[in-house]
């Protein structure tokens, strides 16, 4: 089980070949052969591309994610903070160094991948966008505001119909990827709420340390190993102890009793289903677990369906698997979703306190780094291509 969890750690930095890391570089995600990717990948007319904040976790698997699906492109920049500037990332059989991200870094650039937080994103991704840039953000920085769309290419693709990269005679702009919790919950929910609309939906999260940053997927397995040693746990990413607990969500409380988490999913269900009528409330919670994010959804619908229905609808919707074992007992892990691009739907039962079929229960797991983050935004950049 530990080495499991290394493996999900270590995977996120198999590409950076600096020996500053903090771990070694193991457990490579297994690719395709060089010459395949080199061939279908690095192609003059594909756009120049920036991945900003490259040496983070969402970074690491941006490349991770760009590399599997063979996007395309001319040219890629790879963009940090000063104190990574001059570490070297091997990517598709290519050296690359590390460069400071600044303004200037975006002169030529066609679409920008940004995961570098949301101050930054709020300081250059204006900028980017000036200079003609596409910026597909990770960050919550624009994610509400009514200019820039907020987008999971499985559910609202139509909000960024507009947009081109400048190549395409198009010119800069701005889209939003949704917070993981959001984008994991809604790939499920989406189906089902096509087929019945869902009126209420109540979200409980069980949330993996990866969802915030390479840090504190250290500082949890650094905290099991001294637990584990009888030693105290050292805290420094979250204010408690993190192993062998759980707690609620670290982003801040608002005068509401919400986090700030707990809002997202709140605000951006109603944007992306451009629905300011459905009713969604949330209690987000921190698990010890590595990488991957669990989530119990009970949903009430204005029309009846039954679970066999939602089970054929889930079955045959795009980026969802069904794993739902009752003979086995056998339901959706994090560990099972992890470094999977679909995410995971299983306990779809009949909601028994709501009566007449208006009322479902499934339980939902899905990799927060690849499709709650890399993932979702390469797939929009692929949108533009
Ligand atoms: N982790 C997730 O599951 C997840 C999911 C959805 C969205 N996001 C969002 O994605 C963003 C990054 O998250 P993460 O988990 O990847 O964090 P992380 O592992 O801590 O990585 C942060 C990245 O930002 C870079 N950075 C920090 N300050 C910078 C600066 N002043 N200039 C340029 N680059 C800077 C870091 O570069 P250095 O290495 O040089 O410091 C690093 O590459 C956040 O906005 C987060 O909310 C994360």
């Amino acid at each position: 089980m530990q080495a499991t969890a290394s493996a999900q750690r270590h995977h996120l930095f198999s590409s950076l070949t600096s020996n500053s890391l903090p771990f070694p570089r193991t457990h490579a995600r297994p690719r395709r052969s060089p010459a395949t990717s080199i061939r279908m990948a690095l192609r003059e007319d594909g756009p120049s591309v920036a991945v900003v904040g490259v040496t983070g976790a969402v970074g690491q698997e941006f490349l991770s994610v760009l590399s599997d699906r063979e996007f395309p492109y001319r040219s890629i920049k790879m963009l940090a903070s000063r104190r990574s500037a001059g570490k070297h990332i091997a990517f598709e059989d290519r050296d690359y160094v590390v460069e400071e991200l600044t303004a200037e870094s975006f002169d030529g650039v066609d679409v920008a991948l940004f995961s570098a937080g949301g101050s930054i994103s709020k300081e250059l991704g204006p900028a980017a966008v000036e200079r003609g840039v596409v910026v597909v953000d990770n960050s919550s920085a624009f994610r509400m505001d009514p200019e820039v769309p907020l987008v999971i290419p499985e559910v609202n693709p139509e909000a960024m119909a507009h947009i081109r990269l400048k190549g395409r005679s198009g010119k800069g702009a701005l889209i939003a990827n949704p917070n993981c919790s959001t984008i994991i919950c809604l790939m499920a929910v989406t189906p089902l709420h096509r087929h019945a609309k869902v009126v209420r939906m109540v979200v409980s999260t069980y949330q993996a340390a990866s969802g915030a940053g390479a840090a504190a997927m250290e500082e949890l397995e650094l905290q099991t190993r001294e637990v584990l040693d009888g030693k105290q746990p050292t805290c420094k990413i979250f204010k408690q102890q993190y192993a062998f607990n759980l707690f609620s969500h670290n982003a801040p409380v608002l005068a509401n009793g919400y986090n700030e988490e707990e809002m997202k999913l709140v605000k951006e269900t109603r944007k992306i289903w451009n629905d300011m009528d459905v009713k969604v409330t949330a209690t987000c919670i921190r698990v010890p677990v590595m990488r991957a994010h669990a989530e119990s959804v009970n949903l009430q619908f204005e029309k009846p369906v039954d679970e066999d229905t939602a089970r054929q609808i889930l079955k045959g919707a795009a980026g969802v698997v069904v794993i739902d074992d009752r003979t086995s007992n056998l339901f959706p892990t994090p560990l099972e979703v992890s470094n999977k691009d679909d995410v995971a739907v299983g306990r779809i039962r009949q909601d028994l306190s709501q009566d007449g079929n208006l009322g479902l229960d499934i339980f939902v797991c899905g990799d927060q780094i690849r499709k709650g983050a890399a993932l979702n935004a390469v797939q929009i950049a692929e949108m533009l291509l």
